[in-house]
């Protein structure tokens, strides 16, 4: 979710604050998956290239994590909400990771909405993790050249029983993926937003369904 910094410079506030006013929107966008019925909603919430921001953001961030996880594991549970994390979350700080394991494992047999966080997260390290395995595999003389076809790699991603997503929102203008499932984007279909993060509201939701779905989708077909 991109545009949180932005938001805080243009009100003349620190960045953290922008990043505490977009952690809101995760809220209308729930609410707005819960009411259309969409199933999986996946939040680009930290990348791996991230970690390269100043000290400061860094902990802000992670402590604004560990506070979300804290203020809506009651909510979650409530509601329905399964929680799951992609990324290498063997990098996030341990009271954070202890925190998301869970809240991960407490939802665990909700099913109403997939809440996927990824977090420390980037498409070619996944891509990478997923190579490995496949390799050990074959080292171990378990998988032969023939047995590597779209759904095995698919079943070694990080993203493992969770469907490729239909519909992407890139917010704040972006013009690029930014190393977000490279793999699983192969045919999402792509709406890109001005709006900044912190103010992408339920309505903003609804206008990229309303976009999606005057898509003609026919994945290289005719
Ligand atoms: C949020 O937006 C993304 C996170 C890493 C949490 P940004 O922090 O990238 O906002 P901009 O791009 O500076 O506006
Ligand atoms: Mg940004």
């Amino acid at each position: 979710m991109d545009g949180n910094g932005r938001w805080a410079q243009q009100k003349g506030l620190p960045r953290l604050a922008g990043h505490e006013q977009g952690s809101k929107s995760i809220r209308q966008c729930v609410e707005a998956c819960m009411e259309t019925g969409v199933e999986f909603l996946t939040l680009y919430a930290f990348s791996s290239e991230n970690w390269k921001r100043p000290p400061l953001e860094v902990n802000g961030l992670m402590l604004l994590l560990e506070r979300f996880l804290n203020e809506k594991k009651e909510e979650m549970l409530r509601e329905g909400v399964r929680l799951r994390a992609i990324g290498r979350l063997d990098d996030l700080p341990p009271p954070c990771r202890k925190k998301l394991s869970e809240v991960v494992e407490a939802t665990a047999s909700n099913s109403r909405l997939h809440v996927i966080l990824a977090l420390s997260y980037s498409g070619r390290t996944e891509i990478l993790d997923a190579v490995k395995s496949i390799v050990r595999d074959a080292a171990g003389g378990g998988l032969a050249p023939d047995d590597v076809t779209p759904e095995l790699i698919s079943s070694r991603l990080y993203t493992e029983g969770i469907p490729d997503p239909d519909l992407l929102i890139r917010t704040s203008g972006e013009m690029r993926i930014s190393n977000f499932l490279l793999w699983q984007l192969s045919y999402t279909e792509i709406h890109v937003t001005k709006k900044l993060w912190p103010d992408f509201a339920k309505a903003d939701f609804f206008e990229a369904l309303e976009d999606y779905k005057s898509r003609s989708r026919r994945f290289g077909g005719v």
